[in-house]
């Protein structure tokens, strides 16, 4: 049966990308964002709702109306914010008949918050940058400083420091920062699909162009102490369903050859690269969705695929209601 999916956050690449997937599977989309002006509502084929942000009062009622009225099987978010206050709506979507795939909350926390993320790593030993608060500035770590958001995302607010006293003016206007050693070498991003009994599934690809936190050049690699360390990041964190983890490739003899920066409890925005290396990533991440088997032998890929995303005019139209 053809199944109808409620698509949050498709204003940006992870939800635009995953509607437009979902859409060559066959499925009834609905789009949903918070901004009115998402490119993603605009999408052929498609039913567009404008919701309330996830942190305002009226998104749990806004949602539920929303779903009352265009009775989706199921959700797929790719807003972070959004996944605790939809874990906590997951008995009322369900009586609506709405499925939902979403991590506990531990994992949902170890995810959002990135100084929660480097302790539970640190905690469980996987490499990840020295990361402190802004009140232990005095235990940070020697060299080049990053100062970024705790629950940042798009690489907004991230910025680079030499020294302690600059990372703590830095920490002073960016709110609720976290202080970080700063990794250099080959960025990655790994697309995961974590079932419901956590065998994971991981698709390596670099970050070869990355615009405004957005990988706009990807491409598909093989490398088992990478993909080791993203394994060790999910169990960590807990997370299931779709993740993408991000980390860094050192060169030179550093410690650790391998270093996990953060993961998202979503899809990654350029995860059309695993598509086009051959696994069926949204395929299976459907089939867990609805308590079907994923099949991981569906998830293998091809090095060195290359994907290149660019920016461009979707519609036109002539109007003042916007
Ligand atoms: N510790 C770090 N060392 C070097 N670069 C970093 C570090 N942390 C973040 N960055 C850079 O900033 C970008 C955004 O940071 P990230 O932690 O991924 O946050 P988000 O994507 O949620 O904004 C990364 O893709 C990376 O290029
Ligand atoms: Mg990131």
């Amino acid at each position: 049966m053809l199944k109808r999916i409620l698509v949050t956050g498709v204003g940006g690449a992870p939800g635009f990308d995953l509607a437009r997937s979902l859409l060559r599977l066959d499925c009834k989309v609905l789009t949903a964002d918070a901004d009115p002006y998402a490119a993603g509502l605009l999408l052929a084929e498609t039913t567009a709702h404008v919701l309330p942000p996830a942190t305002d009062a009226g998104y749990r009622a806004g949602l539920l109306r929303l779903c009352a009225k265009a009775r989706p099987d199921a959700i797929l978010s790719t807003v972070e914010p959004e996944l605790p206050r939809l874990l906590a709506l997951r008995r009322p979507l369900a009586d609506l008949g709405v499925t939902t795939w979403l991590p506990e909350r531990d994992a949902i926390e170890a995810c959002g918050d990135k100084a929660r993320f480097a302790a539970v790593l640190t905690e469980h030993g996987v490499p990840t940058p020295r990361t402190v608060l802004p009140d232990e500035l005095d235990r940070a770590p020697d060299g080049l400083l990053v100062v970024k958001p705790r629950h940042g995302q798009g690489a907004k607010d991230v910025y680079v420091c030499r020294t302690s006293e600059q990372a703590r003016v830095l920490c002073e206007l960016i709110p609720a920062s976290i202080v970080q050693e700063h990794v250099t070498g080959r960025e990655f991003t790994a697309d995961c699909l974590v079932d419901q009994a956590g065998r994971a599934s991981v698709i390596l690809r670099y970050r070869l162009l990355v615009k405004g936190g957005l990988a706009f050049v990807s491409r598909t690699f093989t490398d088992p102490e990478a993909e080791q360390c993203v394994r060790a990041a999910l169990t960590a964190t807990g997370v299931t369903g779709a993740c993408c983890v991000q980390g860094f490739i050192r060169e030179g003899d550093s410690t650790s050859r391998v270093v996990i920066t953060e993961a998202n409890a979503r899809v990654g925005g350029g995860f059309p690269a695993a598509l086009a290396a051959g696994a069926d990533y949204v395929g299976q991440y459907l089939r867990g969705l609805f308590h079907q088997e994923v099949d991981h032998d569906q998830l293998t890929y091809k090095p060195d695929v290359i994907l290149t995303k660019y920016v461009e005019t979707l519609t036109t139209s002539e109007g003042k209601t916007q």
